[in-house]
């Protein structure tokens, strides 16, 4: 496989998560960010998530020497982040702009032949190689948060995508431990979310109409399919707050179920796992 040498360009939640495990599996990695105060805010991540990562893992020690953190730098130097990589992983915001202005800065800085991959969960790779220097080495490979325990990984270039990047983009997400997919055409949300957000929007209409309680929707798909989680379980994991935004942009059940998790959850502090109540009562 030709990818030796990775950069990430973003460290914030993805970003960090990718980072840290692409150097876990032996790849020397630059992270990028903006600020020194992202950056701070990066190697603070960078230590809650080596420490998640080894309880969920049962890995041994990853201090004293580190040795994936040994891997892995930081910086808010852009041409130096990205002269010598192989594969250039963009996590900025979740906004065409700004990865459009990124992408015409990194033309004159990224190797001839670099792969250039977003981790955008809602566009397009063929809204965005327009802005690329060289399209058909662009594509989107795309990861779950907590990649570390939620190892999937979705490819999905664009038309002008070569496939040849798309196999060597494959073989790298298998060698950092991912089991990846690869999607045959573009589609919104890939597989993970053209599956998930459906089946959260007709829980959330279970319980806008009034037919049976959130846990009661959740007892029903956990014992009648074997399923771990239900979606009102999934809803408290994703957090109230992001499902009160999606859900405000919807449609009218949509709204009705946005104007339900503000009165009777996010005005009561209740924002899911992350606040330690939602849907149910975390410890
Ligand atoms: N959060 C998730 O659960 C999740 C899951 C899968 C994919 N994603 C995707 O990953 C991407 C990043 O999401 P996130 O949740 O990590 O966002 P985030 O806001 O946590 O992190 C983005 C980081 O990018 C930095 N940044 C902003 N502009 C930049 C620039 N021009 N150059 C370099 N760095 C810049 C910010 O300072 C920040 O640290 C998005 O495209 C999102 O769709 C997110």
């Amino acid at each position: 496989m030709a990818i030796r040498t990775v950069t990430v360009i973003g460290a914030g939640v993805l970003g960090i998560q990718i980072a840290l495990q692409t150097a876990r599996h032996g790849f020397d990695v630059i992270a990028q960010d903006i600020s020194d105060e992202a950056l701070a805010k990066a190697r603070e991540a960078l230590d809650a998530i080596a420490a998640q990562m080894q309880a969920d893992l049962k890995l041994g020690t990853m201090t004293s020497p580190p040795p994936a953190r040994a891997r892995l730098s930081l910086t808010t130097d852009l041409a130096q982040a990205v002269a010598n990589a192989d594969l250039v992983i963009e996590a900025v915001p979740e906004n065409p702009q700004i990865k459009r202005d990124l992408y015409a800065r990194l033309a004159p800085l990224m190797k001839d032949g670099a792969i250039l991959a977003t981790n955008s969960s809602t566009l397009l790779p063929s809204e965005l190689a327009g802005a690329t220097a060289q399209p058909d080495c662009f594509l989107a490979l795309h990861f779950a948060n907590h990649i570390w325990r939620h190892n999937i990984a979705e490819i999905m270039g664009h038309p002008g995508t070569d496939p040849a990047v798309r196999d060597e983009v494959q073989a790298f997400a298998k060698a950092i431990g991912m089991v990846p997919i690869v999607l045959e055409k573009e589609q919104p949300g890939y597989v993970l979310n053209s599956l998930l957000v459906p089946f959260l929007q007709a829980a959330a209409a279970l319980l806008v109409d009034g037919v049976t309680a959130p846990q009661d929707v959740d007892k029903v798909w956990r014992i009648a399919t074997g399923a771990p989680l239900g979606p009102f379980q999934i809803y408290d994991i994703v957090g109230l707050n992001t499902a009160w935004h999606i859900s405000s942009a919807g449609g009218p059940k949509a709204q009705e179920f946005a104007r339900l998790l503000k009165r009777d959850f996010l005005d009561k502090g209740k924002l899911g796992v992350a606040s330690g109540a939602g849907f149910y009562t975390y410890s």
